[in-house]
């Protein structure tokens, strides 16, 4: 038996070395605070929470003061949901979501709505269960999964945006690409969103950190309030608040997270994708009568159903076996309940992931599903 095959890379990639040891390193020896202090070292902090901003803004072609860190996708979207609310007031806007969505990108604005503070409409999705865009309704705000995380296909984000900003130009475009980053290059400007939300751990940097972008940060108020965001009070009603990233960082932020983020960059600029490994899967478990595959082969992932057991005691199996993937809905009910079925297995790989490794989940997963 192998000792651990890691082909969970979609929920959360393993960490590389040089992010390992710039973490390690700055918190033994170059550890400060950022945006405070006024001796050498501080300064140190504030130059390499700098560089990061820098490092991902030349990731997603876009400007550093357009890209503020996050704790992840999950937290971007509540707080995007916020942003909107206090800055369009006394409003219910539309919005459009779709089956790709995952909860965290669709689950805040539909407790909004639960309690009036929106409309939800339906952006449908084609034959091939992607967005339509022939059939993309009239909206406010639209929320666009650049990639399911079920699914494993890109989205045009292009021709998206485009109908979309044909029929509203003023529309708020909010893009997840949580999926999307790890497998396609990001070009901010080309897909002309709004605000496009990233985690830094599924492209192997460290928890606790991600990345939204905001298009025009001077239209939008703040939703977090605290230190570091205000420039002066004079009184409660002069409030200077400072100019972005700052204004949407309320606090310390996390500075070890933030600091090993480019060594992230660099280690998924390295990998090829790993569509060798995914494409041989396909053509292995193509062959297997009991399982019955959700994606294709060109998908990004592999995703599927046991046809003669349920997921969650294939997934147990395969963990006995030290097989690490996901099983479940992949919070992700609404594409789910689209396909009929309660829960799907997936496999994702990363840079670590060799095809002696897919041998050995294929192996083992013929023998528990025959
Ligand atoms: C498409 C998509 N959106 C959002 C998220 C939420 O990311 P996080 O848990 O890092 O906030 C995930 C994580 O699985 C995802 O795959």
């Amino acid at each position: 038996m192998k000792e651990f095959v890691y082909v969970d890379a979609a929920a959360s990639w393993l960490k590389p070395q040089s992010l390992i040891e710039s973490e390690v390193d700055f918190l033994a020896n170059k550890y400060a605070n950022a945006g405070r202090g006024i001796c050498a070292r501080a300064g140190e902090v504030d130059a390499l929470v700098l560089d990061a901003r820098k490092s991902v803004a030349d990731f997603i072609g876009a400007d550093k003061e357009n890209v503020v860190f996050t704790s992840g996708t999950t937290d971007a979207f509540n707080r995007i949901v916020n942003i909107i609310k206090n800055t369009i007031k006394n409003t219910c806007p539309i919005v459009a979501v779709s089956d790709l969505d995952h909860h965290s990108a669709r689950l805040p604005f539909e407790m909004l709505a639960k309690n009036g503070g929106c409309k939800i409409v339906e952006m449908p999705l084609d034959s091939n269960l992607n967005i339509d865009i022939s059939v993309i309704p009239n909206a406010d705000v639209y929320i666009v999964t650049a990639m399911s995380n079920v699914l494993g296909v890109a989205q045009d984000m292009t021709a998206i945006t485009n109908v979309i900003r044909n029929k509203n130009k003023d529309a708020i475009i909010i893009v997840d690409a949580a999926q999307y980053v790890v497998h396609n290059k990001i070009d901010v400007k080309r897909f002309d969103c709004d605000f496009l939300c990233f985690s830094g751990h599924k492209i192997g940097s460290d928890t606790g950190i991600g990345v939204m972008y905001i298009k025009s940060p001077d239209i939008w108020k703040a939703d977090k309030f605290g230190g570091g965001m205000v420039n002066r009070i004079i009184d409660l009603e002069n409030i200077i608040f400072n100019k972005s990233p700052e204004k949407f960082e309320a606090g310390t932020l996390p500075l070890t997270q933030i600091i090993g983020l480019p060594y992230a960059i660099k280690y998924l600029s390295n990998w090829n994708g790993g569509h060798d490994l995914i494409e041989y899967m396909y053509d292995e478990l193509s062959k297997i009568d009991s399982i019955k595959l959700l994606t294709s082969r060109d998908s990004c992932m592999i995703s599927f159903v046991p046809l003669n057991m349920h997921v969650l005691d294939l997934g147990a199996m395969l963990g006995a076996r030290n097989i690490c993937l996901r099983v479940g809905n992949m919070c992700a009910s609404w594409i789910h309940k689209r396909l009929d079925i309660d829960g799907s297995v997936r496999i994702s790989v990363g840079p670590w992931n060799t095809m002696d490794d897919v041998k050995y989940v294929i192996e083992n997963i013929k023998n528990l599903v025959k």
